[in-house]
Parts: structure tokens; C-alpha cells; sequence
């Protein structure tokens, strides 16, 4: 089913710390154990995902960093790298990203780069999953020209709930400036821990704020260490454990998105 109905998602939310990476991490290994051919791209230049996926960051390899600072030498697919799962690729970062805002300062179109880049290699894919990084940067606005439609993932904690206005703001804005065509497609809990009032509370608003509740993934993600543990290994949740309840919510968060 790859073609023109490849889904192309960003993953953001302004807020540091609220499982961006493990999300697309996860969820995009997760669609590929469906079947999917996934394509994961790295735009924070934490490199988390990268790492994340097993794929050293080298100095002198190609990432992301070249395709869209000097699109015209290099083809996208040079830069992709298979990792150690079929059906699972890597666009990945490298540490200069932080400077590309400064080098295209001057550049004409230069939030349309990532999308031109995408473009060469979208029919390839039956999704493609952004990571980016916790502020509104040109690689943020880069990714979200990019995208058909963006996954939030909402901490279930007060502060992130409370930025979830900030961040709908922000994409009204980038609706009107950037990219008309991209749509919430969905909310994502996460952190969830049964046992704390504020954190089921937190859901409860999140399940009857008209704003949210029709966008919110009926999956919660859950707290589980095993999540940090199978980053740290460099391997995603669900082929690092499988029994986890982090491999089981991420199973059925990309059977949802897979749905919608
Ligand atoms: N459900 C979870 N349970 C426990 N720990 C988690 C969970 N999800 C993510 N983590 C851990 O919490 C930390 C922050 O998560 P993550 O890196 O995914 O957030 P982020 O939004 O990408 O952060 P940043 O804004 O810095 O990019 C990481 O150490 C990650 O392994
Ligand atoms: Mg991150």
C-alpha cells in the first residue's frame, strides 16, 4: 500500500520530555512489525532516535544534516540507512543540525527542505514518522511543512496538559502559514501511572475537553522503565521485550493509528 497514501507524520510537542522520541521509536517499529515499510527521520540533533534505533551518529557519515544544507550533491537514499529490523529505515541526525538554522538563514524556501527531500523517497514507505525537537525551531517548521498530519503525545501530567493550548496555537499558525493540508491526527497519553491521582485525572480531562477528546488515542501509554532500558540498548521496546506493557501499548497505539 505504499504510493500516495503514504502517511507522513510529525511527532512534536513544544514541551521537552514528553515521549516524542519514544513514540516515534516505538510506534514506527511497531508499524513495521505490522507489515509497514516505516521510514523513521531524525530531526533533533539529541540524535535520540538515532541512537535509540542502534545506529551510531558518525562523524563523516551522511545524515539528514547534508540533505537538506545541500540538497543538490546528495540523494536522499544515500543518507537512509537500513537497521537491524526489516522494514525499518533511518534518516538519521547528526550533531551539525543545530546549526543548520543559522546556515539557511538566508536562504530562499528553506523551510521546504526536508519536504523536497521526503518527496524523492515517499513512495517508498508506507509511513514516515518526524521526530523533533522540544522548541519551535526552522528544523520543527521544516518537519511540519513536511507532514500530512501530526501525533501528540501529552504527558498525563498538569503542565503538559495546560501546554497542549500553546501547541494547538502554534499549529493554527503553521496551518495558515506553512502547510494547510496538515491535521492533528491524534493525542497520545503518556507516562500514565494508574496509581497516581494527578496522572488518571489528567486523562479524565484529557477524555472530556472538547478540544482534545475526539483526537485522543483511546492507548495509554503506560510508565515503564522497560522503554529507557530498550533505548539505552539501542533497540525499540517491542523487539526488546515484548511482554512489556511499553511493547503492548505501542502494539496497540499503531493498530489505532493504523485505523484512523
Ligand atoms: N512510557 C514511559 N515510561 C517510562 N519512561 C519513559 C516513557 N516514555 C519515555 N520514557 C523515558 O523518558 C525520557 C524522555 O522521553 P523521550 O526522550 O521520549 O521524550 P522527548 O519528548 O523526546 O524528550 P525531548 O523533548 O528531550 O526530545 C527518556 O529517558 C525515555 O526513555
Ligand atoms: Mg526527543
Amino acid at each position: 500500500m505504499a504510493g500516495k497514501h503514504t502517511r507522513i507524520v510529525a511527532v512534536a510537542n513544544e514541551k521537552g520530555g514528553v515521549g516524542k522520541t519514544a513514540t516515534v521509536v516505538n510506534l514506527g517499529a511497531a508499524l513495521s512489525l505490522e507489515g509497514w515499510n516505516v521510514l523513521i527521520v531524525d530531526m533533533d540533533p539529541q540524535h535520540n532516535t538515532t541512537s535509540g534505533l542502534g545506529i551510531d551518529v558518525e562523524d563523516d557519515g551522511l545524515s539528514v544534516y547534508d540533505l537538506i544544507t545541500n540538497g543538490a550533491e546528495y540523494a536522499a537514499k544515500e543518507a537512509i540507512c537500513a537497521t537491524q529490523w526489516e522494514k525499518l529505515h533511518l534518516l538519521p541526525s547528526h550533531i551539525d543540525l543545530s546549526g543548520a538554522e543559522i546556515e539557511l538563514v538566508d536562504e530562499a524556501g528553506r523551510e521546504n527542505r526536508l519536504r523536497e527531500v521526503l518527496s524523492q523517497v515517499a513512495d517508498d514507505y508506507d509511513a514516515i514518522i518526524m521526530d523533533t525537537p522540544p522548541s519551535l525551531s526552522l528544523l520543527t517548521i521544516n518537519v511540519f511543512a513536511a507532514a500530512s498530519e501530526l501525533v501528540v503525545p501529552c504527558q498525563t501530567h498538569p503542565y503538559a496538559y495546560k501546554a497542549l493550548e500553546d501547541l494547538f496555537d502554534t499549529i493554527s499558525d503553521i496551518r495558515e502559514e506553512i502547510n494547510p493540508d496538515i491535521r492533528i491526527s491524534g493525542i497520545v497519553p503518556t507516562f500514565f501511572d494508574q496509581r497516581t491521582k494527578i496522572s488518571r485525572d489528567i486523562l479524565e480531562r484529557l477524555q472530556t475537553d472538547d478540544r482534545y477528546k475526539d483526537l485522543l488515542y483511546d492507548t495509554a501509554i503506560r510508565v515503564n522503565t522497560t522503554i529507557t532500558d530498550s533505548c539505552d540498548q539501542g533497540r525499540p521496546v517491542v523487539f526488546y521485550r515484548r511482554s512489556s506493557y511499553g511493547a503492548r501499548d505501542y502494539m496497540a497505539l499503531a493498530r489505532e493509528f493504523m485505523a484512523r
